[in-house]
């Protein structure tokens, strides 16, 4: 049965964070996941690996299925900016989605400021932003939504309805990321808060517009929950932290957004 999503097209994105250690661990990752990812219909795979090991993958990858993404980038187009990686850069690596607004980067001090500019910057370089949002906590008086809602209004404000083509938007409640299927959030919840950022999306841009927003969820996503989670309606994906490291488990989990 095919789900209800207005959006065809779905996303399983791989979050490596600062893992492994090596480039041979890396390679040994991706070999893992290759071949499912090589069979996806309707599933598009990204991984996002630490910066270091992006060339090296993504130039002894021979396959199509899988596209790369970084995990930050810094929103100067070039100059004095020790440590910090253009999008020109990426994009000479093949690097087609990036990471922005993660809440481990918001955690080292990434205000909402700086999230509209690397947004800004991904969009006019052509590339694809995965903006992350997601709440502290949750209470009865339902704060979360409006805390959402002013993280979707800043990190868009300024931009135009056509710079937005081309992103994603991954709800990543804080409450739920590095812990166990257990702990991440039920499609009910789930459901409710797709609803919510629609709505929210809608009141920025155009309806049209709004639906063209692909919505993945990311916290805590492993194969135990996966398939429970890819049936909540309009949802259009995952972005998956340590589950990702884990081949056998990120195929699992393509295999619940392929059914
Ligand atoms: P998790 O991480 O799947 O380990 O919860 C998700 C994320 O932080 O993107």
């Amino acid at each position: 049965m095919s789900r209800s999503t207005k959006l065809q097209e779905q996303f399983l994105i791989g979050n490596w964070k600062m893992n492994p250690d090596s480039p041979k661990e890396a390679k040994k990752i991706l070999n893992g996941i290759k071949k499912e990812a090589s069979k996806s219909r309707k599933t598009t795979v990204v991984i996002c690996p630490p910066f270091p090991f992006i060339d090296t993958l993504r130039s002894g990858y021979s396959g199509k299925k899988i596209r790369f993404g970084a995990q930050d980038v810094f929103w100067e187009r070039e100059g004095s900016f020790t440590g910090e990686v253009s999008t020109k850069q990426l994009s000479f690596l093949g690097t087609e989605f990036v990471i922005v607004g993660h809440s481990e980067r918001r955690a080292l001090g990434e205000n909402e400021d700086v999230v509209r500019r690397k947004l800004e910057a991904v969009l006019e370089a052509g590339l694809r932003p995965v903006l992350c949002i997601g709440e502290h906590e949750r209470n009865e008086s339902g704060v979360h939504l409006e805390f959402i809602q002013n993280q979707l209004i800043s990190a868009f404000s300024g931009l135009s309805e056509k710079a937005l083509l081309g992103t994603l938007i991954a709800y990543e409640p804080i409450w739920a990321i590095g812990k166990s299927a257990q702990r991440a959030i039920t499609p009910h919840d789930l459901h409710e808060m797709v609803l919510y950022i629609r709505k929210v999306l809608i009141s920025l841009v155009s309806e049209k517009r709004a639906y063209e927003v692909p919505l993945l969820y990311g916290g805590s996503v492993e194969p135990m929950n996966s398939r429970e989670l890819a049936s909540v309606p309009e949802l259009n994906g995952f972005l998956v932290g340590h589950a990702s490291l884990v081949p056998g488990s990120f195929t699992q989990i393509l295999e619940s957004l392929e059914r």
